[in-house]
């Protein structure tokens, strides 16, 4: 392992930097595989991928064919919203194994604390009632699953994911295996410095996803007069004098502040790119200082699909007192 490597609470180490494999609404699973072969060539040891991502099976074709060992790889997977029942939860896990061709799973991650059967591109309006708000002893249940995989050995560490300050705290207070890793949207315009303080005083790892600001997806607010991430001109000062894309200085930036990144890029000269970038080179204090001031908390990846009856905005899905019933705990 590199040694900017983390050291999660076991003891185990987790890359500094990871692959994200999540593609699908723009590149096919065998785009999304190459990318994670050439990757792993490349250097990368950590790969982030999730069963909704619809690609593990090409995936785990693309770890075997890069002949890189077992023991140097960092693999973590997701349970999706629709497999919260725990038998659901042990099933899905198994498959992913399967389709990863491995024996066991780095980490498994518990994708949005809200069950639901949403498709993943289903749109606000097409929302499922289904859609459930936060419910810690359903959670729980789903987590106790996932303890036991834990005692089995097919699953080393267990994660929370898009979650918040109140629902962790929850966790920390019930969990038997606590959770090793939170993977949150993290970004330079979107800091989120409540929770990553959280997980780093209570021993877990931060895991930035959408670490570029996620520059080409839709749904980003973008407008010419408030630019974020790649766009911003601290970012793009700060590149211009390092002489490397401003994506590079969002990962340099990520790996400094002690989160993993896992940007996405099916270009061999991007991911390349992001490698040798995050790892070199670092920033100096003023810059991550005013890296530091960048944050606007340009939430990204809001959610809305995940709104259940009763719920009048994506803000509720994030709002501490109304993420869980009966409020702030
Ligand atoms: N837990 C969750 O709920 C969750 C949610 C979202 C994402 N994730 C994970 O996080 C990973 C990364 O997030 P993301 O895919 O949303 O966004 P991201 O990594 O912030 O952005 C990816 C895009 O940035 C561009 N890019 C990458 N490297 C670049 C470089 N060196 N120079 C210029 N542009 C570059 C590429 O755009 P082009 O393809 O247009 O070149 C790429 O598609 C996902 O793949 C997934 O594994 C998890």
């Amino acid at each position: 392992m590199d040694t900017l490597s983390r050291t999660l609470r076991t003891g185990a180490q987790i890359p500094p930097i990871g692959l994200g494999t999540f593609g699908s609404d723009r590149y096919g699973p065998d785009e999304v595989a190459a990318a994670v072969r050439g990757g792993l060539e490349a250097g990368y040891r950590l790969v982030d991928c999730a069963s909704v991502y619809g690609n593990e099976a090409e995936v785990g074709a693309a770890i075997a064919a890069s002949g890189v060992p077992r023991d140097d790889l960092f693999v973590m997977s997701k349970v999706w919203n629709d497999a919260h029942d725990p038998d659901d939860a042990v099933a899905s896990v198994r498959r992913s194994l399967r389709h990863l061709r491995l024996d066991h799973l780095d980490a498994v991650f518990v994708h949005w604390p809200f069950p639901n059967h949403h498709a993943p591109h289903a749109s606000v309006e097409d929302r499922d009632s289904t859609a459930r708000p936060y419910d810690h002893g359903a959670y729980l249940a789903l987590w106790r699953a996932l303890e036991g995989l834990v005692d089995e050995g097919v699953v080393r560490h267990l994660g929370t994911s898009n979650t918040t300050v109140p629902k962790l705290r929850l966790l920390l207070r019930d969990a038997r295996v606590l959770p090793s890793l939170n993977e949150m949207e993290l970004h330079p315009t979107f800091q989120q410095p409540e929770l990553f303080d959280m997980c780093v005083t209570n021993g877990i790892q931060p895991v930035g996803y959408s670490p570029l600001g996620s520059p080409s997806r839709p749904e980003r607010d973008r407008t010419d007069d408030d630019p974020v991430d790649v766009e911003h001109p601290v970012v793009r000062r700060i590149a211009e004098v390092h002489g490397v894309h401003p994506a590079v200085v969002c990962l340099k930036w990520a790996v400094a502040r002690g989160q993993v990144p896992i940007p996405f890029a099916v270009k061999p000269e991007q991911y390349r790119a992001n490698l040798e970038g995050a790892l070199t080179d670092p920033l100096t204090a003023e810059e991550l200082a005013a890296m530091a001031d960048v944050d606007r908390g340009a939430r990204l990846i809001k959610g809305q699909v995940f709104l259940w009856e009763g719920a009048s905005s994506w803000h509720d899905l994030w709002d501490e007192d109304g993420a869980i019933p009966g409020g702030r705990v």
